[in-house]
């Protein structure tokens, strides 16, 4: 059985269809801060069988041994975090709490219970402002600009200590570019809480009228069109990964690191005309000023992943943002509301 912590979330909830598909057992273990257990009842709904799920927190060692005892968890993918940048500015103590502290507690307990494989969910955020691309897995980690990224970067030096202190575990630390897209059904995808962040959730609300434009962040960076650039990969590529990276982890022990991206890179505006192809229409946009911290660009060096765990990610810009239109469109709210369009009418 696989404990999957924050399995209810965007991520965590395609990793548990993947791991359920794949014929694995699945504990999901969730406080729901950023998420709602709609997303595990449509896993189950595309799947045919369930996850078990514990509402609990990661922080709650004791509720964490009882669960390693009671269950017979074999490995833990462990995407349960706080990922908003500028509330991280604003609350940093809740987010190295839930980031850092609460990763401790994870493996104290599992080194407790005698488990000591591990699957944690990295950021390309810890390369801070890289000055060659692509990036590569020994390129050195940078300075992060926000205490969400220095989160990120704490918990891989803990994990890395960790690995190095005890020759038992065997530790993945997967540092993903930018996840979009969503399962191909339209039944579970990216839904987040207030207003969005991120580039492509933000572009969604605009195509269905939750917000009225998007802004576009600077238009002056020395990219090929003066937007900024990243990595986008498709979600189900990514949770692809994982179960590649979960195979691995029974053959060896120790620490490794592996790039989750695609290799290529595409501007905002890059993105928006592709969306606007899907959607068939224009999205209304307006330049603004460079959003503090950002980077111009951003691509991974995928090939140590292709060699190493023979994962690539397959599907393309089309599939990344067809797929993200459907859930929305299927969903426009989200998992408050029941589901807008059936699947077979989209
Ligand atoms: P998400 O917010 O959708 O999922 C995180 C899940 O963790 C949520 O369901 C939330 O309720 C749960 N959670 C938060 N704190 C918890 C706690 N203390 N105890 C138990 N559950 C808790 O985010 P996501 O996009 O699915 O991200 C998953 C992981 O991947 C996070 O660790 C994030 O930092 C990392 N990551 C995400 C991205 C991205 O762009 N989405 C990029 C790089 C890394
Ligand atoms: C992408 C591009 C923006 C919104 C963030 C985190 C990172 C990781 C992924 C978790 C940039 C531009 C965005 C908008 C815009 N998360 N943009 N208008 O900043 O690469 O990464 O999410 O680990 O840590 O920092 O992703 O989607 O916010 O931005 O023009 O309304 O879109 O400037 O060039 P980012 P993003």
């Amino acid at each position: 059985m696989i404990l999957v912590t924050g399995g209810a979330g965007y991520i965590g909830s395609h990793a548990v269809l993947a791991l359920l598909q794949a014929g694995h057992e699945v504990l999901v273990l969730d406080n729901l801060c950023n998420s709602s257990r709609a997303s595990l009842d449509r896993v189950a709904l595309i799947a045919g069988r369930k996850a078990r799920f514990i509402k609990g927190d990661i922080r709650n060692r004791a509720l964490l041994d009882e669960l390693f005892q009671r269950w017979p968890i074999t490995a833990v993918m462990h995407f349960a975090g706080l990922k908003a940048v500028g509330e991280s500015v604003r609350d940093p103590l809740r987010y190295y709490e839930t980031n850092v502290a609460g990763s401790i507690t994870l493996c104290q307990s599992m080194a407790d219970a005698g488990i000591f494989r591990l699957v944690f969910s990295s950021s390309a955020t810890v390369y801070g402002e890289s000055v060659s691309m692509p990036i590569r897995e020994d390129c050195p980690t940078g300075i992060p600009t926000n205490p969400y990224g220095q989160s990120k970067l704490m918990a891989e030096n803990v994990l890395k200590a960790l690995a190095h202190s005890d020759p038992r575990w065997s530790i993945a630390l997967l540092r993903y570019f930018n996840p979009i897209g969503a399962h191909e059904s339209g039944l579970i995808g990216e839904d987040p809480n207030g207003v969005p962040n991120n580039l492509l959730p933000y572009m969604l609300q605009v195509a269905v009228g939750r917000q009225s434009q998007l802004s576009i962040y600077g238009n002056d960076y020395p990219t090929r069109d003066g937007t900024g650039i990243r990595d986008y990969i498709h979600v189900v590529d990514l949770v692809e990964g994982h179960l590649c990276a979960l195979e691995r982890l029974n053959q060896s022990t120790g620490v490794s690191v592996w790039n989750l991206g695609t290799g290529q890179g595409y501007s905002v505006l890059e993105m928006v005309r592709s969306f606007e192809q899907i959607i068939g229409r224009s999205l209304p946009v307006r330049s603004v000023a460079r959003r503090p911290g950002d980077i111009a660009q951003c691509w991974a060096d995928p090939s140590k992943a292709l060699s190493e765990l023979q994962w690539s990610a397959k599907r393309g810009l089309h599939a990344m943002l067809a797929d993200s239109w459907r859930w929305q469109k299927m969903n426009p709210q989200g998992y408050q509301a029941e589901i807008a369009v059936a699947p077979a009418e989209v």
